[in-house]
């Protein structure tokens, strides 16, 4: 039986997560023996939730990824540069195939590790990148390479798509659910990289890549995450049959590729609006399949892990494919930034001054840029004088519905920033 020895740099969540697996082998279907040759973490004597003492320990990552007694190495470290980056630069250049769970490395340095990997005629794996356990790199990369994908959509961010469920079914404010789901530790102590829709940009602008042929310029992803979402918007969009989400969005168009993310009102039946709390999902759309959807644990140490450990049973036997699914004959296509011509319908919501005048106000600055109201919703006014009012248009511009945004923005009769998402009808 065929033996491979990995080198695990990283004994954080993911790293313990794949040493228990190794030790439950007898249990999965691996095609021969995993065994740990060597470890790397930042700290030696950290206490951990795996007996580690029987690994020889380097204190510095890339040495182990050198190292000639490892086939393999796993890169559990995190982070787009410093020294997951260095290591698995040392791995390709020592010709063992890497293994890696990290989507910012691999968002932001994907395209030069492809060439490195290539040029030393190794593998490098990442589906533990995105969508943690959901099997959809390799899926997209080998299985789906017979389709001319369209469109790729997903959420996936978990804490994102946790924090808007809580919300809507809670009643809570985006704080107090956030504050909750850290306690709980669903949410990071910093959870700038979620909320801010970061986390979620880097694993849309690998699928993008991989679905389109696309070199992977994350300069040009649209980033916008939740943190500017109030109960408010998440109550009244459902009033008007609207989920919102935090939705990525690869999209072919005739200029290029758009990789957008960005929260998005979805039709009750549109098929993410129904996935909640933490799960990720994918959806490929693409000729002549129609359309494919995923769902699962986008996290955790153990769906994380399985991944992980997906792509090491797929190194007995290695191909040394190009990464993203690449060949000399294909026409790579470019990343472009979205458009401001691009046609949607919107949903709008505003705090109005309880003043007479006030809603017609609303609406003339709306025409006036030839946005026009399909549904309108108006709540009384609380007790601090503004009324809620939730606006459905018809479908326009991005560029109208922002200058007419910020047209009514600069109403004296408006309260706060009007809140602008588009409504998902492409589907
Ligand atoms: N957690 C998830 O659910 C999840 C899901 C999908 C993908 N991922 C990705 O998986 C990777 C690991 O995530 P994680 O949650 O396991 O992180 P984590 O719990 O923070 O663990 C990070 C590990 O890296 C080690 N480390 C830090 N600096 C190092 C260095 N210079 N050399 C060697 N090791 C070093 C740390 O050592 P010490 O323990 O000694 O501090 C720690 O063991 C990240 O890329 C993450 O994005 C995670």
């Amino acid at each position: 039986m065929k033996t491979i020895k990995l080198g695990i740099a990283g004994l954080g969540h993911v790293g313990c997560g794949l040493i228990e697996l190794v030790n439950l082998q007898a249990a999965l279907r691996l095609p021969g023996r995993v065994e740990i040759s060597g470890v790397s973490a930042r700290t030696k004597t950290r206490n951990r939730r795996v007996d580690t003492s029987s690994y020889h320990w380097f204190d510095d990552a890339a040495a182990l990824a050198a190292d000639p007694d490892i086939d393999v190495f796993v890169e559990l470290i995190g982070g787009s540069d410093g020294p997951a980056k260095l290591a698995v630069e040392a791995a390709l250049r020592a010709g063992k195939p890497v293994v890696t769970a990290n989507k910012a490395l691999i968002a932001m340095h994907g395209s030069g590790l492809e060439k490195l990997a290539q040029a030393n005629d190794v593998d490098l794996m990442f589906e533990a990148a995105v969508a943690g356990g959901v099997p959809i790199v390799r899926v997209l990369r080998d299985s789906l390479s017979g389709i001319s994908v369209q469109r790729v959509t997903g959420i996936l961010n978990g804490t994102c798509n946790y924090l808007t469920t809580q919300m809507l079914e809670t009643g809570r404010s985006y704080g107090e659910v956030l504050d909750e789901a850290q306690r709980l530790g669903y949410a990071e102590a910093d959870p700038t990289l979620d909320v801010s829709g970061m986390d979620a940009a880097h694993k849309a602008a690998i699928l993008a890549s991989i679905a389109f042929t696309a070199d992977l310029d994350f300069d040009k992803v649209s980033v916008r995450g939740v943190d500017t979402i109030e109960l408010l918007d998440l109550v009244l969009a459902d009033r008007l049959g609207l989920r919102i989400k935090l939705i990525t969005e690869g999209l072919a168009t005739k200029a290029g590729i758009i990789c957008r993310i960005a929260p998005m009102a979805l039709p009750l039946h549109h098929p993410l609006a129904q996935v909640d709390g933490a799960l990720n999902t994918v959806r490929v759309e693409g000729d002549p399949l129609g359309a494919v959807t995923l769902t699962g644990p986008g996290a955790g140490a153990g769906p994380t892990a399985s991944a992980v450990m997906g792509d090491v049973a797929k190194l007995f036997t290695p191909t040394a494919r190009s990464p993203f699914g690449r060949a000399a004959h294909h026409k790579v296509r470019q990343f472009v930034a979205a458009d401001q011509t691009e046609r949607s319908a919107f949903f709008l919501r505003v705090k109005l001054a309880d003043r007479p005048g006030a809603l017609a106000s609303l609406t003339e600055a709306l025409a006036a840029h030839g946005v026009s109201v399909d549904k309108l919703l108006q709540d009384s006014a609380d007790d601090t004088g503004a009324a809620p009012v939730a606006i459905v248009s018809h479908v326009c511009s991005r560029g109208d519905i922002d200058a007419a945004a910020a047209k009514v923005a600069a109403l004296n009769t408006i309260i706060g920033a009007p809140q602008v998402i588009p409504i998902d009808l492409a589907y």
